[in-house]
């Protein structure tokens, strides 16, 4: 059994990569694993200041937002999942920012148990514009020492409700076989 988070990056409720991020931990959860989802495309959280005080007030980050909630949940997963919309070719700057304050994590040396990475990842345009955050998604697993369980690609999807049911069919699968490295783009 895993503990699986997953860290979701659009301010749209129930956006495509909502569905698709339930839809994976849907699949996830019936693979017997524990599932987390943190929104955080909807939750207040400022960029790294790099004031270098991490945890110094026994609060992951001294600006105290809604990272130190996250901060809980980076401790206790072993597997995570980043589910954002491509904005600009890449990341939310939302769960950007989120990423950018588990700095606090590294620079006070402390280990996480994350083992696995695994990006979904969806957009208006074709295939070729996931390329960006693919190579960023991919250089995190390396700087994270983890493993690549998987990429779900979803071209194609602009207006809430895009996705088919194809394509949560797809993500209920990579979450029911977390482990499984794979890369689909539908
Ligand atoms: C600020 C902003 C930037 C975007 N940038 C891109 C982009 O670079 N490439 C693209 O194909 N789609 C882009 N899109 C479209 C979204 O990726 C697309 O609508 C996606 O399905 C939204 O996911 P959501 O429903 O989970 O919010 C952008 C949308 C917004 C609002």
């Amino acid at each position: 059994m895993r503990n699986i988070l997953i860290i979701t990056g659009s301010p749209r409720v129930g956006g495509n990569s909502d569905l698709l991020a339930e839809a994976f931990a849907e699949g996830a959860y019936g693979g017997g694993n524990q599932v987390k989802i943190f929104p955080a495309g909807r939750k207040n959280i400022g960029g790294c200041k790099v004031c270098n005080t991490c945890f110094s007030t026994g609060k992951a980050c001294t600006f105290d937002d809604d990272f130190n909630e996250l901060a809980e949940l980076l401790d206790w997963a072993d597997g995570l999942v980043l589910a954002t919309p491509l904005y600009w070719y890449t990341f939310t700057a939302q769960i950007k920012a989120a990423m950018d304050k588990m700095y606090s994590f590294m620079y006070t040396e402390r280990e996480l148990k994350i083992r696995d990475l695994f990006l979904i990842a969806c957009a208006a345009d074709d295939e070729d514009t996931f390329e960006g955050i693919i190579k960023s998604y991919e250089a995190i697993v390396t700087y994270l020492k983890c493993d690549d369980a998987g990429k779900l690609i979803v071209p194609g999807v602009e207006e809430k409700g895009d996705v088919t049911r194809e394509h949560l069919d797809a993500a209920k699968t990579a979450g029911f076989t977390f482990d499984m490295s794979n890369y689909m783009t539908l």
